[in-house]
């Protein structure tokens, strides 16, 4: 059940990070690592601290040759934070700085060997090979405790104030219009806030974008405001450009006028880009999109870690969603990466029905409904005209389709953040161990 990524049980080849801000330096350690590429392989390379730490979350290195002069995070306080984060590296400082309180230093934010700059192949091979072996005990309990947290490694980073989250992104989308997309967002983005959990929702239908008008939100500033910075987007801009919704949602508003979505369009993969800059700054990206299927919307299903996929059970919807399936066959997504919705879902023993029975279209589609969801005008209307998610009102909780909202929320909760489902019940340490990875909060105590 425990993802056992990169355990150490099929592992004979020892994974290695380089850090040094001098790319040379890098280069020469690389070349020789290279000749003994039957045991040793890096697996990234970069030059600073912050970076770093970034590479250390995404690939969980074995190994982390680590230089200390660095500028914006030197290599101690980049090693304290990795030591924290990622128990399974073992980081071995090198230097030309080698007087008694650099080595002091470098020991206490949890480096395990200390090497002097410059450096001959063989004590370069031999110190790897005996801190690897050393840490085998540290890196067996890492894997033991690892987080139930799967594919966000990759994303993740570190922001501002140290803390890393989930960084999962859910793209919904249909090719209909109308078929709900931007009621389910928004519900789906209201439902996944529990406590601890922050959770960012993209209007990016950028053409039609209506999440301002459902949360009654306006802001001067929106998404386009990003496009021209997205190469170097920092965290305080990003945060001026966001809206906060009175429930607490953080929401990154579309463009105001159709003709602003120009900006948007000419750069179809800058909100794709913003996401993947700022995930680690959330548990839940959530992202509204617009009917048509473009670069922005492939970009954005992309870097998705689920894609919700709406349809209503009408003809039109079917055939639809059948034209998406294939697509996304196509592109190779995982055949899980997609979550089939059918939303505007009508009594199935109503006599004047005019949809498809769920059954058929499962049938057709050879695919799983995975959540249903009844159309109700009243409900609906009335939380848009307040301007508040419908899964918000908690008084009605176990009414259509407020209840449906909040199970999807919850199903999709589970799947990306652990297997919870089937371990409820399991009150281990281990598990209890295993929950705190989401809204977990590394601080920089
Ligand atoms: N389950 C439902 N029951 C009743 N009305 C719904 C339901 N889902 C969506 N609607 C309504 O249908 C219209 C279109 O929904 P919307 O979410 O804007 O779709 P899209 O974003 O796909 O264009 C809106 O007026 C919305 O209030
Ligand atoms: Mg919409």
């Amino acid at each position: 059940m425990m993802m056992n990524r990169g355990g150490s049980n099929e592992r004979d080849i020892i994974s290695i990070l380089l850090v040094d801000d001098i790319p040379e330096t890098r280069e020469n350690i690389k070349k020789l690592l290279a000749f003994e590429d039957h045991e040793f392989k890096v697996v990234g390379s970069v030059g600073t601290g912050r970076d770093a730490i970034k590479s250390a979350l995404e690939y969980r290195p074995d190994i982390i040759i680590m230089d200390i002069n660095m500028p914006d995070m030197d290599g101690i306080q980049a090693t304290n934070e990795i030591t924290k984060l990622v128990p399974a590296s073992a980081v071995i400082m090198m230097s030309v700085q080698t007087d008694a309180d650099y080595l002091k230093k470098a020991m206490q934010a949890g480096a395990r060997y200390f090497l002097s700059k410059p450096v001959s192949p063989d004590e370069l091979y031999g110190t790897i090979r005996e801190v690897y072996k050393n840490h085998a005990p540290f890196r067996q309990q890492a894997y033991a405790m690892a987080m139930p947290i799967d594919a966000p490694a990759r994303k993740a980073a570190v922001s501002e104030d140290g803390s890393v989250r989930a960084g999962q992104v859910v793209v919904v989308y249909s090719p209909q219009g109308g078929a709900g997309v931007t009621t389910i967002a928004t519900n789906l983005a209201s439902g996944l806030m529990k406590k601890n959990i922050k959770v960012l929702l993209i209007d990016a239908d950028v053409q039609f974008g209506d999440v301002g008008v459902f949360l009654k939100l306006q802001s001067q500033s929106t998404l386009v405001d990003l496009i021209p910075k997205v190469e170097d987007l920092d965290t305080d801009f990003f945060d001026s450009v966001v809206s906060t919704h009175e429930s607490g949602l953080k929401v990154l508003l579309g463009p105001m006028r159709p003709e602003f979505a120009e900006e948007v369009e000419s750069n179809p993969t800058a909100i794709a880009h913003i996401i993947e800059k700022i995930a680690s700054g959330y548990d839940f990206i959530v992202v509204d999109t617009g009917r048509r299927v473009d670069e922005l919307l492939l970009s954005l299903t992309d870097i998705a870690d689920k894609v919700v996929l709406v349809s209503t059970p009408t003809l039109s919807g079917v055939k639809n969603a059948k034209f998406v399936l294939d697509l996304f066959d196509k592109m190779s997504y995982a055949p899980d990466k997609t979550i089939f919705v059918l939303n505007r879902v009508e009594d199935e023993r109503s006599r004047n029905r005019v949809t498809i029975a769920s059954d058929a279209i499962e049938r057709h589609l050879k695919r799983k409904i995975e959540a249903k969801i009844p159309v109700n005008e009243a409900v609906i209307l009335s939380a848009v005209n307040r301007g508040v998610p419908v899964v918000a009102n908690q008084r009605d909780r176990m009414k259509s389709p407020i209840k449906e909202l909040m199970d999807l929320a919850d199903y999709i909760f589970n799947k990306l953040i652990a297997d919870t489902t089937d371990e409820d019940e399991d009150k281990s340490s281990q598990n209890t161990q295993k929950k705190s990875g989401i809204g977990l909060r590394l601080g920089k105590s």
